[in-house]
């Protein structure tokens, strides 16, 4: 190829000839000679040297044209070489590799990008067919994919929106790709152009990232299950070990009560017994606030009852739970059970020590395979700044646990102000489903 210098000399060349000054007096020059012409034919007998003149003018002037016209198409010529060239350079240094076919998927241009992509020469590729660039289970849909795209007259758009495209190397080794298509009509014919890059690495990393992501949800949930454990064994010691001595250390306090001699004992005795009530009631609630025995015992619905209760009881906030659809809430899974009365202890937690509000309503439901839970609130309402938190980890925990069980969390201000969150969980796990 010329050097660069040369395209342009020649092209500033060609220009000067279609100057609008150059044509005028070409056009000027012209209309001279027509007239002189038509004067030495009407004069012609007269002055034959005029007569020979100007058919030697005549012979000059179309002799110089000829000459302009051959150097005009030569120009041209060179001029579409020159562009040709220089677009071809352009495709050459694109890091994308570019594939144009025509109308029957025959490779008409194939950049340096797509021979390095697809490890195969530009010569080699030329005049093949497209589909030779995908694996053999994807070219009949391919084809007809194409054919589709150029139906509908869009210019261009991306193609596999949904799924990740797979592309063929010459050695027959297949790599994902992210490509896009668009087509172009000239004259008759239409071409369609694929740009694509191997995203061999990226989609490496993508997948190391969601097995990352995936391996610490599932610790997050064996640790959230290890200290469930935890507290439900806990639970159960307090309530029935540390509850049995203080109930039997009760009666025989009743019993020495009775043989006391003496007013100032006996009121000793009766102060030691509301203390021991006391501490029977503190060992409950211990108890219950580690893990509340009844859901375990009794289920979902009934625990549910007594937290929002036992909440409102607690905080002065007039708490109202709504249940619909409680048969279907029995024997559920200890996991989806858990998580339910977890997301709805975390948020009536949240709305006494953050929400400043005076009434909270929590629904529980079935609707066909999932379980909605809903906790309002009427206090000052959350932003989203609330949600992210570093320190706190409430929310993200539940989200965590939620989305671990297959379900969602979405967390707003509710229409009548305040905060609503709203948890979706399936009634019955993936791995019950599948038993
Ligand atoms: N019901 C609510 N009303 C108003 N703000 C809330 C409510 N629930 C949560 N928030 C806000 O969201 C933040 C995050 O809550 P959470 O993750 O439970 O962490 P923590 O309770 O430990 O602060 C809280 O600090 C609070 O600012
Ligand atoms: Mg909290």
């Amino acid at each position: 190829m010329k050097g660069g210098d040369d395209r342009v000399l020649t092209s500033v060349k060609g220009n000067a000839l279609r100057h609008p000054a150059v044509i005028a007096a070409g056009a000027a020059a012209l209309g001279a000679l027509l007239v002189t012409n038509a004067l030495a034919f009407m004069r012609g007998m007269e002055a034959p040297w005029l007569l020979g003149v100007v058919i030697l003018t005549d012979m000059l002037v179309i002799g110089v044209g000829i000459f302009v016209a051959a150097r005009e198409v030569v120009t041209a010529e060179h001029e579409t070489e020159v562009s040709r060239g220089r677009l071809q350079a352009i495709l050459d240094s694109a890091m994308d590799a570019i594939i144009t076919v025509d109308d029957s998927q025959k490779v008409v241009l194939f950049n340096r990008a797509a021979e390095q992509v697809f490890r195969m020469k530009k010569d080699e590729a030329m005049g093949t067919q497209l589909e030779r660039f995908l694996p053999q289970r994807f070219r009949g849909a391919h084809r007809g994919h194409i054919e589709q795209f150029g139906s509908t007259g869009v210019t261009s758009r991306r193609m596999g929106d949904v799924t990740t495209l797979w592309a063929l190397r010459a050695d027959g080794s297949e790599f994902p790709i992210e490509a896009s298509i668009s087509q172009a009509a000239e004259g008759a014919k239409r071409y369609f152009t694929v740009i694509l890059r191997d995203i061999t690495l990226r989609k490496g990393y993508e997948d190391q990232l969601k097995e990352s992501q995936q391996e610490l949800r599932e610790l997050s949930a064996r640790v959230q299950e290890a200290r469930e454990e935890e507290k439900t064994r806990i639970a159960r010691e307090l309530h029935d070990e540390l509850g049995q001595l203080l109930t039997a250390l009760k009666m025989d306090l009743s019993s020495l009560k009775e043989n006391l001699p003496g007013e100032a004992l006996r009121a000793k005795a009766d102060e030691m017994d509301r203390l021991l009530d006391q501490t029977v009631g503190a060992t409950r609630r211990i108890s219950a606030d580690l893990r509340p025995l009844m859901l375990d015992d009794l289920g979902l619905v009934e625990a549910a009852g007594w937290l929002v209760e036992d909440f409102g009881r607690r905080s002065g906030i007039a708490s109202r739970l709504q249940l619909s659809g409680g048969e279907a809430l029995e024997g559920l899974a200890k996991s989806v059970s858990t998580a339910v009365y977890r997301a709805i202890q975390e948020s009536l937690t949240n709305i006494a020590r953050h929400a400043g509000a005076k009434s909270a309503w929590v629904t529980l439901a079935v609707q066909e395979q999932w379980i909605l839970v809903e906790v309002e609130d009427d206090g000052r309402g959350i932003a989203p700044e609330d949600l992210a938190k570093s320190r706190s980890l409430g929310l993200k925990g539940m989200r965590e646990r939620i989305s671990y069980l297959g379900g969602s969390l979405d967390i707003a201000r509710a229409p009548r102000g305040g905060t609503r969150l709203r948890v979706r969980l399936p009634l019955r796990l993936e791995q019950e489903a599948a038993a």
